[in-house]
């Protein structure tokens, strides 16, 4: 018997490709999983009117209580637990999470980080790999902890680092694997495959 669909929110600050990525996958049954609502910090994100032209609840949580942390959280944390979800997606969701609510969905938050971590966390990453002169980079599917970038790594794709790239170059071939990583750590997920061991995620 198939197992229960996941239930999924993603939360994403930006355009939201791998937002978009993760509902595609979701629609035609490649993960067992339904994407339950979306939220978002910024107003005008094209992540919120996609979800929302794809049916999805879609939520903006204002940055004015950002001041107060405590508060922004609760306040994701009330959409969270109103949908049930098994799975928090982080997709270029711009917040640092403290660590009461990490440990509240502990083992249950991802996030993707367009480098090979630990190599360059943080903001910019692609100008860090270009400035540093790696030959290679690529993308990082992680669990997130109360770190910048920090959680156990689920799976990771390389890209080759070309003399001629551009941050924007190099961002455009890593976004490509970018999709592919996600869908297949939400796979591994759904099928309840995934288990951290310390610093490792174990697939079984
Ligand atoms: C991606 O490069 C992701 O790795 C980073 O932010 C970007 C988000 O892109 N954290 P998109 O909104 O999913 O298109």
């Amino acid at each position: 018997m198939k197992a229960k669909p996941k239930k999924i929110a993603i939360m994403a600050s930006g355009r939201g490709s791998n937002m978009d990525a993760i509902i595609d996958a979701a629609k035609v049954g490649r993960i067992n999983a339904e994407v339950s609502a979306v939220i978002s910090d910024k107003k005008g994100a094209a992540a919120l009117s996609k979800a929302s032209d794809a049916g999805i609840p879609a939520y903006f949580v204002s940055r004015a209580r950002a001041a107060d942390r405590d508060a922004f959280e609760r306040d994701l944390l009330e959409i969270l637990e109103r949908h049930s979800v098994d799975l928090i997606c982080c997709a270029g969701f711009m917040r640092v999470l403290s660590a009461g609510f990490v440990n509240r969905y502990k083992g249950r938050i991802m996030n993707i980080h367009p480098a090979l971590l630990p190599a360059f966390p943080g903001l910019f990453a692609q100008q860090q790999a270009l400035d540093y002169g790696v030959k290679v980079s690529g993308c990082t599917v992680h669990f997130a902890d109360a770190g910048t970038d920090t959680g156990p790594i689920i799976c990771q794709r390389a890209v080759d680092v070309l003399e001629t790239d551009t941050a924007e170059s190099l961002a455009e071939r890593i976004i490509q694997k970018e999709h592919e990583a996600y869908v297949e750590a939400v796979r591994l997920f759904c099928e309840d495959r995934l288990s951290i061991v310390g610093r490792r995620v174990v697939i079984v």
